[in-house]
């Protein structure tokens, strides 16, 4: 009886998680899409539940879920939004982390009940699904540390970076081989063993060699993985709605990694092979060496009284700041004056996808004066003032003027092309790409230094 429940209650999950995917591609829709979410996942926690009360582990599983769903109630509670990339990234690792588990279980419950091998496609399942969980997991730890500052953002690449991938994979291929053709169990379970230190090493390795203006890119392509190991989990588990799941996440964060690596300009393969590595170019050096301009709040107030259009570009620094309030403010007294003030967002401002997005929804700025950075950059010829809030690597000129910057050929806001550019930030500190920015040294271009909470209240005072 459960049986027939148990599928129709997996449909139906399923095509909630479906209608969540397509209500979250959109500001108005997301809570929307978010809510689908929940009752899809209440429907299948409900669903699964019931077939293991079949088995007499319902009491465990209650267990469980209490402990996952206090440890989630209290993450979200704390965790800032500026900390939301880290634990995405953690959260990934736990993913990679099961599907190990689920594979290793698999295993031993297939070599303990079968004494003839006669199910090959299961063993593949239980070797591939293996790999891919220990290459997220510790490719997402490694992404953890970097997003969180614990690990340098700068690429750490090893000599032969490249032949030992290929070597890798290689080496993973024969296991397999090895691993569904041998009858004798000790060797099964040696090029298990292998392999999965081979995978935890390799998915190590790759998010190491990746360049901090890369990380967006792997933390979408991290969730990418952690939806194939989910999927190959389903498979091990013979659950059709992992499956389901597994490949709607994996094919959604492959087609987000896409998406973002076309509005940075590259390929794909060669962010996830590590393909930028920074260097200090000669138009970089000669930057270090020049003098920039300060602005006082006074005069940036007189500079924003006598323009006409303002445009507002944010970055990482106003969501550390949690400057978006004070920012929406202002640009409802700008516009009292009838200045005409719109923000510009580029792809992977910030440390998610969506962040300024969603910070300055946070504080209720229309989502009519919100354009993306395609829909802006012709517009900086005729601005007059341009405040760059927080932002750094997505102002920065030189990847499209220094043919050498290691994000040459990446689309960026062009902001130096408005009038007058004012930059609010702490210091001269470099951005996350760890490179620096000739924005800074150009004659139309001022800094306002300090908290960007702090400066943008005083502005606020002044107007
Ligand atoms: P960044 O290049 O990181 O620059 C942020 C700037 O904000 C820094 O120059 C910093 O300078 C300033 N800042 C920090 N705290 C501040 C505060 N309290 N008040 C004022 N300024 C402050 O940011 P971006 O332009 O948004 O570029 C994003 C970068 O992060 C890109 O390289 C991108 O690839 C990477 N990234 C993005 C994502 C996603 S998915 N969006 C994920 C991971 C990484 P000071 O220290 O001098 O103040």
């Amino acid at each position: 009886m459960y049986s027939g429940l148990v599928t129709a209650a997996y449909i139906i999950s399923a095509i909630l998680f479906i209608f969540s995917l397509k209500g979250l591609s959109k500001h108005e829709t997301s809570k929307q899409g978010n809510f689908f979410g929940i009752i899809g996942m209440t429907i299948a926690l409900i669903a699964t539940v019931l077939i293991q009360q079949i088995i007499h582990n319902t009491i465990l599983i209650f267990i469980s879920m209490a402990i996952g769903g206090l440890i989630g109630i209290f993450l979200s509670k704390k965790i800032e939004m500026t900390k939301m990339p880290e634990l995405i990234a953690i959260l990934h690792s736990f993913v990679g982390l099961a599907a190990v588990l689920v594979g290793i279980n698999s295993y031993m419950n297939y070599s303990f009940n079968s004494l003839i091998k006669e199910n090959n496609v299961h063993l593949i399942e239980i070797f591939i699904g293996i790999f891919i969980g220990a290459m997220t997991f510790t490719g997402s730890l490694v992404a953890f540390g970097k997003l969180s500052g614990k690990i340098r953002s700068q690429p750490l690449v090893l000599p032969h970076h490249h032949k030992l991938n290929c070597l890798v994979l290689g080496i993973s291929c024969i296991l397999l081989l090895l691993f569904i053709n041998t009858n004798i169990i000790n060797v099964q379970i040696f090029s298990l063993i292998i392999m999965t230190a081979i995978a935890f090493l390799f998915g190590g390795n790759l998010v190491l060699s990746i360049s901090g203006t890369d990380m967006p890119v792997i933390v979408s392509m991290l969730n990418s993985y952690s939806g194939w190991a989910s999927a190959a989990a389903g498979f091990m588990l013979g659950n059709d709605l992992l499956i389901i799941t597994g490949s709607l996440v994996g094919s959604s964060g492959a087609i987000l990694s896409y998406i973002m690596c076309k509005a940075m300009n590259r390929s794909l393969v060669n962010v996830i092979s590590g393909g930028l590595h920074t260097i200090k170019t000669d138009l970089e050096k000669e930057v270090i060496n020049s003098k920039y301009h300060e602005i006082s709040i006074e005069e940036l107030v007189d500079v924003l009284k006598n323009s006409t259009s303002v445009v507002i570009t944010p970055g990482y620094g106003m969501a550390v700041a949690q400057a978006q309030h004070s920012i929406a403010k202002i640009t409802q007294k700008l516009q009292q004056y009838g200045i005409k003030v719109l923000f510009g967002i580029h792809p992977v401002a910030g440390r998610l996808p969506g962040h300024m997005n969603v910070l300055l929804a946070e504080a209720r700025v229309p989502y009519d004066i919100v354009l993306e950075m395609d829909e802006i950059n012709d517009d900086f010829e005729n601005t007059d003032t341009v405040l760059v809030i927080g932002a750094n690597d997505t102002v920065n000129p030189s990847a499209q003027d220094d043919p050498n910057s290691p994000i040459y050929g990446m689309p960026v806001l062009e902001v130096w092309k408005a009038q007058n550019v004012i930059v609010f930030k702490r210091s001269m500190n470099l951005g996350y790409a760890g490179i620096n920015n000739p924005l800074f040294f150009k004659d139309n271009t001022y800094m306002l230094f300090g908290d960007a909470k702090t400066t943008t209240e005083s502005i606020l005072k002044l107007i």
